[in-house]
């Protein structure tokens, strides 16, 4: 699989920032991106759209979009999880997800894409590591800059100091009346003899700065003068820039797009994807949830055309199905089974087809997939007592890359007593960010417990929870494929995903 770059575009298909991670000439990923909105329809849930040479793969960043353009071969659910890493890394490191704010961040941002992605191969990563090593990074520049400035100062007053000295020693010598003496002085006088020695320190130390500053940085990154000392990493992407600003025509076309992929997609490929909004209340209670699904049906090759598929919808009158316009209503609606409404017909060939849409909404209290308890309490001393409890309520999901974010009243660091998992404190954004990898039936249940200063209990929501799961909460899955024709199986892939897309305890 491989991820051709990442980026953060603007509604109009301008790079705000992009990185490539592998050989590509500027005009080549402008204009892929330019592209993009118009592949995209608007109010269409997909988070993918392919062309014929590669797939984008995003997601709405307030008016912006995060974009990560990858070749066709490439695994889509790894993807979307890597998706979900860079617009967490994005939000997490910029105040706001909008176009200054992003290029004031630049640096940052493209520092924490390296991360995540190496020569478009997915760095084995997540969010707290990601972010443990940028803070060490910009510790490390901080000490350099420090160090670099304390050693200017130095030679300044070291400077100083001499000349002093020298015009003590020319007064004295002029006191005593004595004739200047070139010999004498010759290693001590002119303050332009004297400094030789000191000089170049003071300008190793401006040199560095001005060699950063004055090179030609791309107009769309407005560093932060922290990053302009630092010789490690942002240096390198600096050069990765610098050259693609000044030599995009120069370079060779790609060298390697080699497609390996571990998700080998089939002729015929399905997808069935399902996004949650989920709004449940602190004491237990369920505002509303809503699922919207879709299934999306692919074909490459025009032998495969005719086919059928069997799915999977259990019968429930709040699940509400809805079939493309081809696609036979009945014959779905009686036996779950999605063939072209006139079987003599075929599938439309390397075009994706929304063949059947669902929603499901609900009220009910026991529908809710995980449940987040998150309760605090004043501890009487200005401070609060934390508990958070999970529990997973739908035994056949597994959610992965769990995440449940909560606010917090004060911005001093809160102390973690215990922990089912990981955690991240966010002093930008003032969050608890609880992580659990896996959450399955062998891992139902789990606690967070925490003490942060500050006693206003209503700070904590709406605490937010993101995860993913390779299951559907409907429960809708692809059973098998046929030749319309001769009812025999058709070799087939499917991708199946299932995204919180927004849940929120309030
Ligand atoms: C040279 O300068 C030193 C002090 O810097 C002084 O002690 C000495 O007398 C000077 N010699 C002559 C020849 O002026
Ligand atoms: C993040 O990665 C580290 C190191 O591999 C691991 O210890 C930790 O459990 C991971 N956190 C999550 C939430 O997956
Ligand atoms: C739950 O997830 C863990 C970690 O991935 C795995 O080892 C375990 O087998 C899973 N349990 C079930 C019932 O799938």
């Amino acid at each position: 699989m491989v991820v051709l770059a990442a980026a953060v575009v603007t509604k109009g298909g301008k790079a705000v920032i992009s990185r490539q991670f592998r050989e590509m000439q500027r005009s080549r990923i402008e204009g892929l991106l330019a592209s993009f909105p118009k592949l995209t329809i608007a109010g269409q849930q997909h988070t993918t759209v392919e062309t014929e040479h590669v797939r984008y793969v995003y997601q709405p960043l307030d008016e912006l979009f995060m974009v990560l353009i990858t070749n066709r071969q490439s695994n889509i659910l790894q993807d979307i999880e890597s998706l979900h890493l860079f617009a967490r890394v994005v939000a997490d490191t910029c105040r706001s997800c909008d176009e200054r704010e992003i290029l004031r961040n630049a640096f940052e941002l493209l520092s924490a894409f390296d991360e995540i992605i190496s020569e478009g191969y997915r760095e084995n990563v997540n969010l707290s590591q990601v972010k443990s090593i940028i803070e060490m990074e910009s510790h490390e520049e901080k000490i350099q800059e420090i160090i670099a400035r304390n050693k200017e100062q130095e030679a300044k007053e070291e400077l100083k100091r001499k000349a002093k000295q020298l015009e003590m020693q020319r007064r004295e010598a002029a006191k005593r009346g004595q004739m200047y003496m070139q010999g004498n002085y010759s290693g001590g006088f002119s303050g332009n003899r004297a400094s030789p020695s000191l000089e170049p320190t003071v300008q190793a130390a401006t040199e560095q700065r001005s060699t950063y500053n004055s090179s030609p940085a791309p107009a769309a990154s407005r560093a932060k003068g922290m990053k302009l000392g630092h010789k490690g990493k942002s240096a390198d992407i600096f050069e990765a820039i610098k050259s693609e600003v000044e030599e995009p025509l120069l370079r060779s076309p790609a060298v390697t797009l080699a497609p390996i992929s571990t998700h080998p997609q089939e002729s015929v490929h399905v997808t069935a994807e399902e996004r949650m909004r989920l709004v449940a209340n602190r004491d237990g209670g369920l505002e509303q949830l809503e699922v919207k699904g879709v299934l999306v049906l692919k074909i490459s090759n025009p032998d495969d055309g005719k086919v059928r598929i069997l799915v999977n919808a259990e019968e429930d009158s709040s699940i509400q199905f809805k079939t493309h316009p081809k696609v036979d209503k009945t014959l779905f609606k009686n036996e779950n089974v999605v063939q072209m409404g006139d079987p003599s017909r075929s599938f439309p060939i390397n075009q994706p087809l929304e063949v059947v849409r669902w929603r499901y909404i609900t009220q009910d209290e026991t529908s809710i997939p995980l449940s987040i308890n998150c309760w605090p309490s004043p501890a009487g001393d200005g401070t609060c007592d934390v508990n958070v409890e999970y529990e997973l309520m739908a035994d056949h999901l597994e959610l992965k890359d769990v995440i449940v974010s909560i606010p917090l009243p004060s911005s001093s660091q809160p102390n973690v007593n215990q922990v089912d998992g990981e955690y991240s404190y966010d002093p930008q954004r003032r969050t608890l960010d609880w992580q659990i990898a896996v959450i399955n039936s062998s891992n139902k249940e789990g606690v967070l417990e925490f003490n942060v200063a500050g006693d206003d209990v209503d700070a904590f929501f709406p605490t937010q929870v993101s995860f993913y799961s390779e299951k559907l909460l409907c429960n809708v899955d692809v059973l098998d494929v046929q030749s319309v024709e001769t009812g025999e199986p058709t070799q087939f892939s499917k991708e199946i995903l299932l995204l919180a897309e927004d849940y929120s305890v309030v």
